[in-house]
């Protein structure tokens, strides 16, 4: 046993917890950041969260809150004016009447899949998960007695899901599938034929679909978003998350929520009470403002990461030893190293000798070994100097 290890036991270390927190991997991202922390001139493509600033009228609104006085709990369910707004945004959006009774706020999507997964996860339930994936989702199943089967997506299919794929591996322990679109780490956007598919014999065969749509606003093609809101017949078989964080630039309020059926809603709603009891009081006047503020500021952030994603593409297809796709969503590409390649060493050492800090394959999965995550949430010039240093320094290397 290493000193390390022994002093963590005696100091009432991993010992001391609950065994079910052994399944929580550390973060992939962790080792890079810590090296990055110790370097100067370090350029991050490694951010999991939006450049801009929260437009100022959400900003405003928030103040204006405290200022009211609006500092204490909420309604469990939600502040009702925000709930109200949920209510009739959605509806709008997708085409289709949902009430009041079908949503719950929550500290961000964090705390909605923290409920959604961890209510539903137990020995003996098996959840389907996309590779690569989130890594959230599988540690939330585990902790809780319930079985993860990964299907893996391929990078020379642009990550896509093949329906048929989720279908054949739905099995007689298999509880939900969990979707992801647009995906964190790779940008993909399922198309409406997959969802579809996907939701349609979910429903026929009992099984739950459990969707996180915290990027549904950022799709950079001219395509249209298939939420599950819009696929599924009914919704009593399936469970949205999303949240503010993304979408409105504004990840540190905290707010998101769950949409599904009014049963499931009770249920989860009791449990919220034993979690965070209500989501922030402020944040979500914050995300009234964010709903009826206009789309503005939305289709410029949209236009300015499409911008950025089509330079990243460009520059990973000029890249050596690395092999691109079309991400179509998000703010994220994974691009692929040759088979053979370590992709967190690579990451390592391309953090310590060009300062260019990226976030290893091996946190979204065991299949995405030889890839790095590459974030676009920085600025074009930032992207442009980031593959200036890369791309000399990837032409040395030999795989
Ligand atoms: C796919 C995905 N889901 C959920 C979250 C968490 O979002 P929130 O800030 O609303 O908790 C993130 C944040 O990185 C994410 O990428």
């Amino acid at each position: 046993m290493s000193r390390e290890m022994a002093q963590e036991i005696d100091s009432g270390g991993e010992s001391a917890f609950n065994p079910a927190l052994r399944v929580l991997p550390i973060p992939g991202i962790r080792r890079m950041v810590n090296l990055a922390s110790t370097m100067d001139d370090v350029i991050h493509l490694s951010i999991g969260q939006p450049d801009f600033p929260t437009p100022p009228h959400i900003v405003e609104a928030h103040i204006q809150a405290l200022r009211d006085g609006h500092t204490g709990y909420t309604m469990d369910a939600g502040l009702p004016e925000l709930v109200t707004e949920l209510v009739a945004y959605y509806s709008e959006r997708y085409g289709r009447q949902l009430k009041e009774d079908n949503f719950l706020v929550t500290t961000g999507a964090t705390e909605a899949l923290y409920l959604a997964l961890s209510a539903t996860a137990a020995p003996g339930r098996e959840f389907l998960i996309p590779e690569p994936t989130f890594p959230l989702y599988a540690p939330l199943v585990r902790m809780n007695g319930g079985e993860v089967k990964s299907i893996e997506t391929s990078a020379d299919r642009g990550y896509q899901l093949d329906p048929q794929e989720v279908i054949d591996a739905i099995g007689m322990s298999t509880y939900a599938i969990v979707l992801n679109s647009p995906n964190n780490p790779t940008g993909v956007v399922y198309p409406r034929e997959t969802v579809e598919a996907i939701v349609q014999e979910a429903a026929y065969r009992g099984v739950k679909v459990i969707s996180d749509e915290v990027y549904d606003h950022l799709v950079l093609d001219d395509i249209e978003y298939p939420s599950i809101i819009s696929c599924a017949a009914d919704i009593d078989q399936t469970m949205v998350v999303s949240s503010f964080s993304k979408t409105f630039s504004m990840p540190g309020m905290r707010i998101g929520w769950i949409i599904a059926s009014e049963a499931a809603i009770k249920t989860l709603r009791r449990y919220h009470m034993f979690t965070t009891t209500v989501a922030n009081t402020p944040g979500q006047w914050a995300g009234v403002a964010a709903l009826t503020g206009g789309r503005g500021f939305l289709d410029e952030m949209i236009a300015e990461y499409r911008r950025r994603r089509d330079k990243v593409v460009q520059l990973v297809g000029d890249a050596p030893h690395l092999t691109g796709y079309w991400p179509q969503g998000a703010f994220y590409i994974l691009p692929s190293l040759p088979a053979n390649a370590d992709g967190s060493s690579v990451a390592l050492r391309m953090l310590e000798e060009t300062g260019v800090c990226t976030v290893p394959g091996e946190t979204f999965g065991e299949s995405t070994t030889n890839t790095f995550r590459i974030s676009f949430s920085t600025s074009l010039e930032k992207i442009e100097e980031a593959f200036s240093r890369m791309i000399p320094w990837l032409e040395k290397q030999q795989f």
